[in-house]
């Protein structure tokens, strides 16, 4: 062999090894400091049973009697304090962080732990501490469907996304829905469902604005708490995220929010004091970012002071994945659980124990909140869970609930379809329903109702008593989207798992339809549903071209269809399957009907044919302001708008990047730091203020029917204002309305928007001629504002206006109080 090609090989052979060496060394890198650490820490499943006044227990700790922490008919108070004096601070330390990611990354041994949990509260094996489960999240359980060596599935159920949860202003809804997303965390064996998300929606590109509920902090409060309460009811935790000012993806581990102290007061932590207030969550998640310079998983003020001083928050806050950047740091300040943990972090707060830096004291506090939530868990009380929830009776929940939360922005008395029978569905989305977001609010739904499967479903029968009707769909139009998905087969792949989805989120190319085909469509149909489909989640930020704005393609397929469609006298519908606001002013006029359709999770085309046929009478508002240019909005001048598309390099990099180490000229504004410039003029009270015309307003939704107000009556009863209104069906078809109470201060000494949400309700399902009398009552501390110079609430004195309607421009009755 010739010397030059010896030597080659040889180096060939080198460079082999190394890259092996280094794959095996970064193997194990990963292995031992992110996956699999835990060392003797496993838990422990075998008890002996100790038998007390007739009663029986499990002796957790193996030493022949009952310990006040076995004894159920202990306070849990008393029980924790017990648990707390045995442990060792080694074991007290052990159970402030989490056990890594590797069930999240499907790294579960069969028949061990629940594959596709995201985290747990780590087990203490000498006491018989149990493992506690986390997964996520906001629009049902994420947790993976099918297991090695089981032969059957664990799918859960998608239930609408958060926004369209909020656009039902419906809390006995939301309560429902909450309680069947409990049930099946607890039928799975998940003790803390990851989830709600409670951030305002500041601007609309917000990758995640589709997990949150609003732009405005009450209506956020209260959909989140019933969310919450309907959740606990089934004795699962909730951790409520994120908290606080999350409200970009773009750079989110280390954006800093730069923010007025009154905008946090009245905006962004108003939602979640709210939250604490009237549901008293189990566990709250602090956010990545920054708030004016502070880390908020290391800020004391917001995580103790704020948030357990002044609003007496009693649960636990868990950092959110991988969240803060020092671990003692994020303990001292009241970050009392690093999920899914490091080994870093257990090293470091070991560290921090032995040099002084971290007192027992300070890591008591945190043992004993995380105490607390594993004794209230059913794994401490030994709850075998049954793997068995009724998947059927929560799907009719979701086709309900997303009914309810849908939108008619539009109707120009086409709908319900009376006559229409033969329906040309247009569009993609029409035949690919998107169910919810990617990301952490995906879940892994075993079916998803696309609407040409929900027309098709035969027997929809309408009110009570009326004939029920079917629809067919148009063969030609379907022939079309069948040879088009042919042609385009690669990007009609659907990801086969929620990272691959995130990574490569499912947004095949829209349909090109020449003149003649919609000629030929139209002959045989009898009206058009048009679809236009949206998709965002974590890590990216939505952006303005061909996502906010239509694309060129679906501008052309309005134009065309309803120029071919209306000529002929059939009516021309286009139906949102959206996770957040897209432009709709350039081309409302065309069509007959607008439904903003959401994503109303796996039933969500049989929501929407309940809508079309009208079975279900359209009775949900907007939680934010649809604006005519996104420009309008304030909030527009600082947020991020060229948004880097999500790869898993970048997800990396965010985790390591660290702003201390940049220079302060280097730092890129809205990415490294943000300027909330805006304070709190956000949404309607930024349009409101100053006279903006939009597309739709907050609160904004059609019916089928027609509702009057009247009899407006509002007095102060010690320190509440106690309203009441009657609200009528005036027109021909049983419906139900929301009813919106805003509060002014016309004459004011300071600068305050010119209206805000105070309180809202629902009537029940009215028949026509019918009439319900709503009563609110609302502390006057909530008509407070920030005074940032004295730095409290300050009610400020004088007549104020309570002004209540169906949307915020749309105001019916008024009546004047002096406070
Ligand atoms: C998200 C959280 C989620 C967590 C666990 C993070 O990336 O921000 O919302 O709960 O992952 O999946």
């Amino acid at each position: 062999m010739k010397k030059g090609l010896k030597i080659s090989l040889k180096v060939i052979g080198i460079l082999i090894l190394l890259l092996v060496l280094a794959g095996l060394g970064g193997w194990w890198y990963l292995k031992s400091k992110f996956l699999d650490f835990e060392d003797g820490y496993e838990q422990q499943t075998e008890f002996s049973e100790l038998s007390v006044d007739g009663l029986s227990f499990l002796d957790r700790n193996g030493n022949g009697k009952l310990d006040i922490y076995e004894d159920r008919r202990q306070s849990i108070d008393a029980r924790v304090e017990d648990l707390l004096s045995q442990m060792t601070v080694e074991e007290k330390i052990h159970l402030l962080k989490g056990s890594g990611i590797s069930s999240a990354m499907g790294r579960t041994e069969p028949g061990e732990g629940i594959s596709g949990a995201v985290g747990t509260i780590v087990p203490t094996p000498r006491l018989g501490i149990p493992t506690v489960y986390l997964s996520d999240g906001p629009a049902g359980l994420r947790i993976e469907p099918i297991r090695e060596g089981e032969d059957r599935t664990f799918y859960c159920t998608a239930f609408p996304i958060g926004t369209l949860m909020a656009s039902t202003w419906n809390t006995e809804l939301v309560h429902q829905v909450g309680t069947a997303m409990g049930n099946e965390a607890m039928e799975y064996g998940i003790d803390v469902i990851l989830g709600p998300g409670a951030n305002i929606h500041r601007h609309p590109f917000c990758g995640r604005n589709f997990e949150y509920y609003s732009e405005d902090p009450v209506l956020t409060g209260y959909i989140g708490a019933a969310m919450i309460n309907g959740i606990e009811s089934q004795g699962i935790g909730t951790s409520v995220k994120h908290y606080v000012a999350n409200n970009q993806e773009t750079n989110r581990q280390n954006n800093d929010v730069i923010v007025s102290d009154r905008a946090m007061r009245e905006i962004y932590l108003k939602g979640f004091e709210l939250i604490v207030r009237e549901s008293q969550p189990w566990t709250i998640m602090s956010s990545y970012n920054l708030v004016n310079g502070t880390q908020v998983a290391e800020s004391r003020e917001l995580l103790t002071d704020i948030l357990r001083d002044e609003w007496g928050f009693e649960g636990l806050v868990m950092s959110d994945w991988f969240g803060g950047k020092d671990a003692a740091a994020m303990v001292r300040a009241g970050n009392d659980l690093l999920e899914p943990g490091t080994k870093f972090q257990w090293d470091a707060l070991m560290d921090a124990y032995e040099e002084g830096s971290l007192s027992e004291e300070v890591i008591d506090v945190s043992a004993r909140r995380i105490l607390r939530l594993i004794v209230k868990s059913g794994k401490f009380e030994d709850f075998s869970f049954g793997n068995n929830p009724d998947l059927e009776a929560h799907a009719a929940i979701t086709r309900q609930s997303a009914a309810e939360g849908m939108v008619l922005l539009k109707n120009e008395g086409v709908l319900p379809l009376d006559e229409a029978r033969n329906m040309a569905l247009l569009g993609v989305y029409s035949y690919d329903f998107i169910a919810g977001g990617t990301g952490s609010g995906d879940v892994n739904e075993a079916y998803s109702v696309s609407l040409e499967e929900g027309l098709r479903s035969t027997g929809l029968a309408r009110e009570e008593g009326m004939e029920s009707i079917s629809f067919a769909v148009n063969e030609d139009a379907k022939e079309i989207y069948d040879l088009h998905k042919e042609a385009n087969a690669e990007q009609f792949d659907k990801p086969e798992t929620p990272l691959d989805a995130m990574f490569n989120p499912y947004l095949p190319p829209e349909i090109s339809y020449s003149e003649q085909q919609m000629q030929q469509i139209e002959a045989e149909s009898d009206a058009a549903i048009i679809t236009l489909g949206r998709n965002s989640g974590e890590f990216t930020d939505r952006k303005e071209v061909d996502d906010f704005l239509l694309t060129q393609k679906e501008q052309d397929l309005i134009e065309l269809a309803c120029e071919v469609f209306q000529a002929a006298g059939k009516p021309v519908i286009v139906v949102l399957n959206v996770g957040g606001v897209i432009e709709t002013a350039s081309w409302k006029e065309k069509p007959d009907a607008i439904l903003l359709a959401w994503q109303g999770g796996q039933e969500g085309g049989n929501s929407v044919a309940d809508i079309l046929s009208g079975k279900v009478n359209p009775s949900g508002k907007l939680p934010m302001t649809f604006p005519l240019k996104v420009s309008d909005h304030a909030s527009h001048a600082n947020f991020p708008l060229d948004p880097e598309p999500v790869s898993m390099l970048s997800m990396i990099s965010q985790m390591g990047d660290k702003n201390d180490k940049k220079e302060k000229k280097e730092l890129v504004r809205n990415v490294d730091f943000t300027e909330y410039e805006e304070g709190i003029y956000v949404g309607y009270r930024h349009f409101d203020k100053q006279g903006l015309e939009v597309s739709y307003p907050f609160g904004y939704g059609l019916s089928y029917t027609r509702f009057e107000m009247d009899s407006l009556k509002a007095q102060r009863s010690d320190e509440e204002l106690q309203l009441r209104i009657n609200v009528r069906n005036a027109g021909d078809r049983q419906g139900k309305e929301v009813i919106q109470v805003y509060i002014s201060k016309p004459e004011t000494g300071i600068d305050r928007p010119l209206q805000e949400l105070k309180a809202f309700g629902k009537t029940r399902l009215l028949p026509p001629g019918a009439s319900q009398s709503l009563s609110f009552s609302i502390p006057v501390s909530d008509l407070r504002y920030w005074d940032e110079e004295s730095s409290r609430w300050v009610l400020e004195p004088g007549t104020y206006q309570i002004r209540v309607g169906a949307s915020s421009r749309d105001i019916r009755q008024t009546v004047e109080l002096d406070l």
